[in-house]
């Protein structure tokens, strides 16, 4: 069972961390407000699958009018409830603004087929209705799927293009999911607009089609007439509002994160671990090295803790595993790469507990000293990752750090080249420093640049794992909603990467079958 679609209205930025496991659904469902004003606001809602979290948060944003992204309330309740309501239609009221009615909210469910496929379209339009008092008009449109009750929900909008009547949208990849719930006759309406500062765009007129129509590519089926039909009734001689042309469309098959991991694709995840001073002295009990023969110090409980998220993804379980920033014995040189096995030949540790025993060894044979540097562990795994840009493998490199970091401009030129590669970077910031610089990183706001070059895709989360704990900062207070967080963007990552570079998974290889049981095909 999933939930009816379906996708987000360009920047839903409330909806920015959506996990995506292949198992799990990070739909939207695009709902109409019941509280009519002159506009329709349209909101979306994010949806996780119930075996993950119990509940369902919706936080409702107008995304459908980017400049007015107040927020207007929110709701909760279970994807349960929404199915198990008559016709899977759930309507609730809004809350979450105190002494306000936030007016309610309709979700309805409805069954997804499994397909997979998402198509690639552009599209122009023609001599389309001059709206605008000065200069032309500044179109957009919006498609709309139509539902088994007859209704239509949103489904993309595009671009506004300034100041012309004949319009070149980008081209847009959308679900088959979301354009028609894979069903390929399926109405489909398209609405075209002209923008306005204030939001009140005028409606120039719209047309309906079907996937199966705008399969047929660029041809004379599909040049669709824009009609409005209000003026059409109005004046005798309309013939319509200008014309829209499909000028290209294409079908490719989404993959998920699983599907390469099935084919067979190796996670390899490097932990490299901030051994500077900062941390405090290791012998004392404020230092997040302190080393209690009782406790697990900070550094090793989120070690242990986020390693045994991501150890089920690393088939062989043998980690290679580095320290920075400290004075290594027996020279007492400062080492901003060093293996904490001491080998630098086989820098390995085998699972979560090997790594937990080479950083107990290192702590009783390094000296914490400083700067705090990221950028050489960061081009350390790159050196790695841009040996194997096949799709073969792919690299996840955990930092553990108090978070005070010294070569900020270095780290950012490591990440943009990194970007380019098959990696991707997870910080966890243990202790209670502030977090801007690692924030900062993670680029989920703004994307990191470096020297005028922005990076190619977004590669670092962040997570402070304080956030995690409990009041004693003793107990990880929720692990599935550690995992989830640490797990959340790595997938998305890992797409972008296959998918910018055209790398599709291999076949996963046939069920493991024991010597001795192959089946013989005998001759009689
Ligand atoms: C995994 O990456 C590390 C570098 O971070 C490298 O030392 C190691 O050889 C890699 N493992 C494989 C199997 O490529």
């Amino acid at each position: 069972m999933s939930i009816s679609y379906i996708q987000s209205m360009g920047q839903t930025s409330g909806c920015t961390r959506r996990p995506n496991l292949g198992r799990q659904i990070r739909d939207f469902i695009i709902c109409k407000s019941d509280k009519t004003s002159s506009i329709d606001l349209w909101f979306a809602c994010l949806i996780y699958l119930p075996s993950f979290l119990p509940s369902l948060l919706a936080s409702f944003l107008p995304s459908f009018l980017p400049s007015f992204q107040d927020f207007l309330g929110q709701m909760f309740c279970t994807l349960g409830e929404i199915v198990g309501s008559p016709a899977s239609r759930l309507e609730k009221p809004l809350g979450g603004i105190p002494g306000k009615k936030c007016g309610a909210i309709i979700l309805s469910a409805e069954e997804l087929s499994n397909c997979r496929d998402s198509a690639l379209m552009q599209f122009c339009a023609n001599k389309l209705d001059k709206k605008d008092f000065f200069g032309k008009s500044d179109p957009f449109m919006v498609f709309y799927r139509s539902n088994e009750d007859g209704t239509f929900t949103i489904c993309h909008k595009t671009e506004v293009v300034k100041n012309t009547l004949n319009p070149v949208w980008q081209p847009f990849t959308i679900p088959v999911r979301a354009l028609c719930n894979g069903d390929y006759d399926r109405t489909i309406k398209v609405e075209v607009y002209d923008w306005d500062r204030d939001g009140s765009h005028d409606f120039i007129g719209d047309f309906t089609t079907s996937y199966r129509e705008l399969a047929r590519g660029q041809s004379q089926f599909n040049v669709y007439e824009v009609i409005n039909t209000k003026k059409k009734m109005k004046k005798k001689k309309y013939v319509n509002s200008g014309t829209v042309t499909l000028l290209s469309f294409s079908v490719e098959s989404e993959f998920t994160f699983l599907d390469y991991i099935k084919g067979g694709t190796q996670i390899n995840f490097t932990v490299a671990i901030d051994f500077t001073a900062s941390n405090g002295n290791p012998s004392q009990s404020t230092s997040l090295h302190y080393m209690n023969p009782y406790q697990l110090n900070a550094y090793a409980m989120a070690l242990k803790a986020v390693g045994e998220i991501i150890q089920d993804y690393d088939s062989d379980k043998m980690f290679p595993a580095l320290g920075f920033g400290a004075k290594l014995p027996p020279d007492g040189r400062v080492s901003h790469e060093f293996p904490l096995n001491g080998n630098i030949e086989n820098p390995y540790c085998n699972g979560i507990e090997g790594i937990l025993e080479a950083y107990h060894q290192s702590l009783k044979t390094v000296q914490l000293y400083g700067p705090t540097n990221f950028a050489p562990v960061v081009n350390h795994v790159a050196r790695y990752a841009a040996a194997v840009q096949d799709g073969s493998q792919y690299f996840v490199l955990l930092i553990i750090t108090d978070g005070v970091i010294s070569d900020m401009a270095q780290t950012k030129e490591a990440i943009v080249n990194g970007a380019k590669l098959p990696m991707s970077i997870i910080i966890v910031g243990v202790g209670q420093a502030e977090f801007d610089a690692m924030v900062e990183l993670d680029g989920d706001d703004i994307r990191i640049s470096s020297r005028g070059k922005l990076a190619e895709r977004d590669i670092v989360q962040f997570v402070p794992f304080r956030d995690y704990m409990d009041r004693t900062g003793n107990h990880v207070l929720s692990m599935a909603r550690l995992a989830k967080d640490v797990l959340a963007e790595i997938p998305d990552q890992f797409i972008s990467y296959m998918k910018s570079r055209g790398i599709k998974p291999n076949p996963a290889p046939p069920p493991y079958t024991p010597p001795g049981h192959t089946h013989h095909h005998t001759q009689i």
